[in-house]
């Protein structure tokens, strides 16, 4: 892929398109839209609408249908305008896009031409304070995107040190993560934790700011909190598999990934299906080979990168990757999610 300028049909139309309805820019957005190539009479999903970047560009590059999901209530009234704009080529999904397979099949399609996936949290999310996602700012020490469930304040407050550093040092990649979820458990005895500033000053103060150093120290602890909260590992990987099943033969994945952990999920998983495979048993009867012929084509072999213009105008696409695959006309795979590695930590649902 080359990448190519917006078309006018895309840019300035839509609602909210002129600012976005809330300060956040669309990462990647015309690779998004070569990659994905949007057609008349065609059904797609954006599994992440946020501010409905994406769909937006989707719906009006073709005369096409799209499915919006999104866990977080507050995507609610962006969706209602598209609604009232788009009519009956718009409907949105409240939920997970790890249980995008249930909630599409609810809404009465088997399959689908295209699926749309920007994974991470929104700017609105981020540079809300009382969402409690910033470091910079003082709020709740909350990071849920569906505002469900464990927060980050429970998870500091309650867990055990061992496991407090595990979760930080398997979804931060911090090195510190001992020394960290060591002061962590001592504070609290002190002060329960509420609030973002309080973990963000304890960081800082146990692991020190390196002189010169771009990032906040507590960067690594607040990714590795809220991927956790919102177990957005376990999320992507479900959705891949989700995506396998539910996309026609040609049909396009596309998926925009901010970091390391999440793009590594995405590679292995595409590769993997991408490969055709030898029989696992020679027991197995030959007709089974066809079940294991590769179920995607790779439309990229490296991940796309933003171009420097783009990380010009918005600073926060500058770690995002974009992997695309075209699913072929073969069976699922019948394995399961094995040659995807996900750090284990304990099970939020479980852990208390
Ligand atoms: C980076 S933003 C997407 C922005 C969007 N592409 C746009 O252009 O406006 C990610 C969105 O995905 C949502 N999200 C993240 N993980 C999710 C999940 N597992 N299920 C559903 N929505 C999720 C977040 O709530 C957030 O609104």
């Amino acid at each position: 892929m080359t990448g190519r300028g917006m078309s006018d049909r895309t840019r300035g139309r839509g609602p909210g398109a002129k600012s976005g309805p809330s300060g956040h820019i669309p990462v990647l957005l015309d690779f998004v839209l070569e990659a994905l190539a949007p057609q008349d009479g065609e059904l797609y999903v954006d599994g992440t609408f946020g501010a409905g970047g994406y769909s937006r560009a989707i719906l009006e590059a073709a005369d096409c249908r799209l499915l919006a999901i999104d866990r977080d209530p507050q995507a609610l009234a962006t969706a209602q305008k598209f609604s009232e704009h788009y009519k009956d080529r718009f409907s949105f999904l409240p939920g997970r896009f790890g249980e995008m397979a249930r909630l599409v099949k609810g809404a009465g399609a088997d399959q689908v031409d295209g699926i749309v996936l920007d994974v991470g949290v929104s700017s609105m999310q981020i540079d809300e304070a009382a969402r409690g996602f910033s470091f910079a700012e003082e709020g709740p020490l909350d990071m849920r995107m569906s505002r469900r469930g464990l927060s980050a304040a429970d998870v500091c407050n309650s867990f055990k040190e061992t496991d407090l550093a595990r979760i930080i040092a398997a979804f931060g990649e911090e090195r510190r993560a001992r020394t960290i979820a060591r002061a962590i458990c001592a504070e609290r005895e002190v002060k329960p934790f509420e609030s973002t500033l309080q973990l963000a000053d304890l960081v800082t103060s146990v692991i020190g700011r390196r002189p010169g150093a771009a990032r906040h120290p507590a960067t690594k602890t607040f990714q590795a909190l809220r991927i956790y909260v919102n177990r957005e590992l376990d999320e992507l990987a479900s959705v891949l598999v989700a995506a396998e099943q539910l996309l026609k033969p040609g049909g396009r994945l596309v998926v925009v990934s901010f970091h390391s952990l999440e793009d590594r999920i995405v590679k292995q998983f595409l590769v993997h299906r991408a490969l055709p495979k030898s029989r696992p048993s020679r027991h197995l009867p030959e007709s089974a080979d066809e079940a294991f012929q590769p179920s995607f084509k790779l439309l990229n072999k490296r991940a796309i990168t933003p171009t420097k213009d783009e990380q010009d105008a918005n600073p926060r696409a500058r770690s995002s990757r974009l992997r695309a695959a075209i699913r072929l006309d073969a069976p699922l795979i019948p394995f399961g999610l094995d040659q995807v590695k996900i750090p284990q930590v304990p099970d939020p649902d479980k852990a208390l």
